[in-house]
């Protein structure tokens, strides 16, 4: 028999009493904290907090958690003036407990609104619903929750102007606007972010988003950033797009973040690959708020048949995609 080594046998020994399997490495948030960075798991159904070992990495690894779809209107607001807290409640709770930030998201979203909602044509009665939900719910949270998504896939998917939600439908473009005003007023210390995707990949596309933020920043609309959602599939962003990105918005006044990034390929060589250079150029860029969508492939969303897009696998154990990330974070030197 082989001789133990006492390192391998502490980690055996870790394993055993959290039953959660060792990473042998530091945490990620340890990582990400003595950098001011906060590294984050979205996608979180509070159900899967049931999971004891769901909860014990999710704690262990990441300072900072989103919901998944419980905070969108018809989740948390489905009938007028009647809301499911407990959801989110939960979550805030848990974050709380194990010294995580939140991120509210979202308020405005394509899906997920609710028929009371949509069965109002008058744009101030639904300006008026607006207002009612966002206050609701922000103050709720307020002083728990220090970043909202405010208004979430504004643009059409593959680019080419704003889609046409349920709020552009009946406010026409000014709602983003509006949304945002109507939020820094219900909570005035929360960050509020635009979030979208594919800007990364699709050059039209990131053209869009930018005329669209800096025509914001121009009408004095409070926003505070840019949240790159970075789901990748096969293809990693060119080099340098991320770094333009985050110098074209920082010269607006705003910040970007990540905030709901996985990777979508068979190849797990070039899945570490791809998380570990979008992170290093990410940090490297001046980004402080990483946010992945989920943590782990047991409860992943793919669009790529047989693809495990994330840093853990269904078992909780780390995959070569979690240590690529780890040594992004632990090699990045922060600007003095
Ligand atoms: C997987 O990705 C790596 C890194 O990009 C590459 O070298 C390798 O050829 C790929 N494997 C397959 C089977 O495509």
């Amino acid at each position: 028999m082989k001789a133990v080594t006492p390192i391998i046998a502490l980690l055996a020994t870790a394993e055993a009493t959290c039953g959660i399997p060792s990473t042998g490495t530091t945490k990620l948030r340890e990582e990400a904290g003595k950098k001011g960075i906060l590294i984050g798991s979205g996608a979180i159904n509070p159900t899967y907090l049931d999971d004891p070992r769901f909860a014990a990495v999710l704690a262990e690894q990441f300072n900072s958690l989103s919901p998944e779809n419980e905070l969108k209107w018809s989740f948390i607001h489905p009938t007028e003036g009647s809301f499911t807290w407990e959801t989110i409640d939960r979550l805030v709770d848990f974050a709380e407990a194990h010294g995580m930030m939140v991120k509210g998201h979202g308020l405005i979203s394509s899906c997920c609104n609710p028929d009371y909602l949509l069965s109002i044509t008058d744009p101030t009665a639904f300006r008026a619903a607006m207002a009612a939900h966002f206050e609701a719910v922000m103050h709720r949270y307020e002083g728990r929750v220090d970043r909202w998504d405010v208004v979430t896939e504004a643009l059409k998917t593959q680019g080419g102007g704003l889609q046409a939600n349920d709020f552009y439908n009946v406010l026409g473009p000014s709602y983003v606007e509006e949304a945002f005003r109507i939020a820094r007023a219900a909570v005035p210390d929360a960050k509020l972010f635009i979030s979208d995707n594919l800007v990364e990949s699709l050059p039209g596309k990131r053209q869009d988003l930018y005329d669209l933020v800096s025509g914001l920043v121009a009408n004095s609309v409070p926003i505070d950033g840019v949240a790159l959602q970075m789901h990748i599939t096969e293809v990693p962003p060119t080099p340098g797009v991320i770094t333009d990105m985050v110098n074209a918005y920082r010269e607006l006044g705003l910040e970007v973040a990540i905030s709901e990034m996985d990777v979508h390929t068979l190849n797990t060589t070039l899945q570490a690959d791809i998380y570990g250079a979008v992170i290093s150029e990410a940090l490297s860029a001046g980004i402080t708020d990483i946010t992945f969508w989920g943590f782990t492939d047991k409860h992943a969303y793919t669009w790529l048949p047989g693809a495990k897009p994330l840093l853990f696998d269904e078992n909780y154990r780390a995959k070569a995609a979690f240590y690529a990330t780890h040594t992004a974070l632990t090699d990045f030197v922060r600007a003095p």
